[in-house]
């Protein structure tokens, strides 16, 4: 007996479906990808990219982690922002958090989960930095909502300090990084207005000086 039939029986669902609609779907889809966006987002089960911003397979290049966190040197955010970035030049970055996140929850508190735990320390940092606002909150999810945004626009600017986007930008390649939040609770999106789209928003500590290869 097949495993997970269930999980197999959807995905057969599925194609029938997208074969009635468009008999060729499969056979275009297979080809090639022209994605405009690469989302930055949270692994959590209720955050589903495509669906949130009603996009279908090969319009949205998507990579998920815990909390929504991109590492400056971290080989796997990386790497998909490279390839997004250089060869399928997207334009858009959107880094997407979300209210009620376990991962910056996970963050505030003392207890010992395992590895997860320095992962996390990205968001300690991040509270670290922001201490005299946050703490002045004192409804705690509140807090923690906030420390969602705060991480969000972070991990907005750690894309920035990248070789990789100040490439682009020295290129004149159109490139922008959002921060967005999504509120679970209402299935609504939030543009936190931190939007990048040159190099002279980025702090000068922070940028590289990009020579012409020619
Ligand atoms: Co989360």
């Amino acid at each position: 007996m097949k495993k997970l039939k269930i999980l197999f029986e959807n995905n057969e669902k599925w194609v029938q479906r997208k074969i009635q609609q468009n008999p060729e779907y499969f056979k275009h889809l297979a080809k090639d990808q022209d994605p405009s966006y690469l989302w930055i987002g949270c692994s959590d089960s209720r955050v589903p990219a495509n669906q949130i911003v009603g996009l279908e397979p090969g319009e949205l290049v998507v990579h998920r982690n815990v909390a929504n966190i991109f590492p400056h040197t971290d080989f796997n955010c990386l790497s998909v922002l490279e390839f997004a970035v250089n060869i399928l030049k997207v334009s858009h970055i959107i880094v997407c958090g979300h209210y009620g996140c376990g991962g910056v929850k996970a963050a505030m508190e003392d207890h010992h989960l395992g590895l997860v735990d320095n992962w996390l320390r990205n968001i300690r940092d991040v509270y670290a930095r922001n201490k005299q606002e946050l703490d002045v909150i004192e409804d705690q999810k509140q807090r923690y909502n906030r420390l969602a945004e705060l991480n969000v626009m972070q991990q907005v600017m750690n894309i920035c300090h990248t070789t990789i986007v100040q490439e682009a930008w020295f290129n004149k390649q159109p490139l922008s990084i959002h921060g967005w939040i999504y509120d679970l609770e209402s299935g609504r999106l939030r543009d936190l207005k931190c939007c990048f789209s040159d190099i002279e928003q980025v702090e000068p500590i922070y940028r590289v000086q990009i020579r012409s290869k020619d």
